[in-house]
């Protein structure tokens, strides 16, 4: 993973507009569940537009502890896994990224087997996994905690209807791999409908699964046998497109920000058409032309087709230089917030009550020292430090490069003046 470890401070010199071409990498959180999906099948799988990120990088060693081999060779991951060599994801690694939980699914497809460490929380919530482990248990799982392992054995899956008392993303996924394989047919109601759970539906289907339904609340998954190899490229992300908009809108300037697939970020666009920010959908992008002067909006976030909380932390830095008032409520995760505090550093005003943050618009931010607490918190922080005045030294970077793939080199491209520096 291209970046040296001392290279742990992002310094942003804020006030230049933005200008030109900034090209969106795939989809962090579609390539994830695909990567552990390709465990479904022993023939090679070739996965293209795979983005340079750290969570990527364990991810693979993740299905590598399992028996996987794994080839980079710049976007392409090949994978191969012609046998599972053991069943039990490593502690240090699970814990280096709890999305390594959805490595479940496929496993017990796969073998009818699996012992991994349950994740724990992070920053942004407690992040339980109970209607995962509800779901796979509904199909036919044993689950069993033993020393803060999670022990899964599952002698034969069978199709189930399964409702998830909320739309979550990971349970969708770990119940859609496990049910590729169940006997006969399976229901998954109130299901998640983000547009990452279309590109691995695609991904299954693509190996020979029969999954319909994918982003929409109803999918019906009926079980195969076996699965073979396949090419796939992984979908533009929606998220890290969202936050360059953002950015272009803020700082203003001319910004064509290209690999989008623009109906994935109707909320965001409404949002910024409302707020009086002018853009233009062309054939593979989104064209931001923006005088850095909008009026401030209210936003809430929902589940997908709603505005999305890997969203609000841009949204909510762009917001403090508004004008007027704008209300930001957060309705999925329940500490999600901790952005506010260091962009109230850079002078942003602003007061949080309950789930909502009131953001206030100030003409100017300063530059400050503030620290990343994730990966969205981080994208705030880079778009209050591009329109500050002075400089802004960001820490805990490593929470941006899990999400963000070159994100200091793709902004200096369009006149941002971003660069790393060690400690
Ligand atoms: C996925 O996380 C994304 N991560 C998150 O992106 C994203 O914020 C989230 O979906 C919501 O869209 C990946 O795809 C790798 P959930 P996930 O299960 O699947 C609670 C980023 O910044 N919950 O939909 O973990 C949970 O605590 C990351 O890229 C349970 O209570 O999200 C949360 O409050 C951050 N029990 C809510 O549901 C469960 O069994 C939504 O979680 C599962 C979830």
């Amino acid at each position: 993973m291209g970046v040296p470890k001392h290279l742990n401070k992002i310094i942003v010199a804020g006030g230049n507009t933005l200008e030109g071409k900034i090209t969106v990498s795939g989809a962090k959180n579609a390539v994830l569940p695909i990567i552990a999906a390709s465990l479904l099948t022993p023939e090679p799988v070739r996965i293209d537009d795979v983005p340079e990120l750290l969570d990527v990088d364990v991810m693979c060693q993740v299905i590598g502890a399992f028996g996987a081999s794994i080839r980079r060779e710049g976007s392409q991951l090949y994978i191969s896994t012609p046998e599972i060599t053991s069943v039990e994801a490593p502690h240090d690694l699970v814990s280096k990224m709890r999305a390594s939980i959805v490595t479940m699914g496929p496993l017990l497809a796969r073998t009818g087997r699996v012992r991994i460490s349950h994740p724990g929380g992070c920053a942004i919530g407690s992040r339980p996994i109970n209607w995962h482990l509800k779901g796979l248990e509904a199909l036919g799982a044993e689950v069993h905690m033993d020393h803060g392992y999670l022990d899964v054995k599952a002698s034969a899956l069978k199709g189930a209807r399964i409702y998830l008392d909320f739309p979550s993303v990971g349970a969708t996924e770990n119940i859609m791999m496990a049910a590729a394989v169940a006997e006969g047919t399976t229901l998954i109601e109130n299901a998640a409908q983000e547009p990452e759970i279309i590109d691995l539906a695609n991904f299954i289907n693509q190996m020979g699964g029969k999954i319909r339904g994918a982003g929409t609340s109803v999918i019906r998954i009926e079980g195969v046998k076996e699965f073979s190899g396949v090419n796939h490229t992984v979908i533009p992300d929606r998220i890290e497109a969202g936050s360059f908009l953002l950015m272009a809108a803020a700082t203003g300037g001319d910004v064509f920000v290209q690999n989008v697939i623009a109906n994935h970020l109707q909320p965001l666009l409404a949002k910024m058409e409302e707020s009086g920010v002018h853009f233009r959908e062309e054939d593979d992008g989104i064209r931001v032309l923006s005088d850095g002067i909008y009026q401030a909006v209210d936003v809430k976030t929902q589940v997908h087709p709603g505005f999305p909380t890997d969203l609000q932390a841009p949204f909510l830095a762009f917001l403090t230089r508004g004008k007027g008032t704008g209300v930001v409520t957060e309705t999925v995760f329940e500490n999600r917030f901790m952005h506010v505090d260091e962009l109230k550093r850079m002078g942003a005003d602003i007061k949080i009550e309950g789930r909502s943050a009131i953001v206030q618009g100030v003409p100017r931010l300063t530059g400050a020292p503030v620290t990343a607490t994730d990966l969205r918190a981080g994208a705030a922080l880079i778009l209050a430090g591009l329109t500050a005045e002075g400089e802004t030294e960001i820490s805990g970077v490593h929470h941006i490069d899990r999400g963000y793939e070159f994100i200091v080199e793709k902004l200096s491209r369009i006149g941002a003046e971003i660069r790393r520096k060690s400690d």
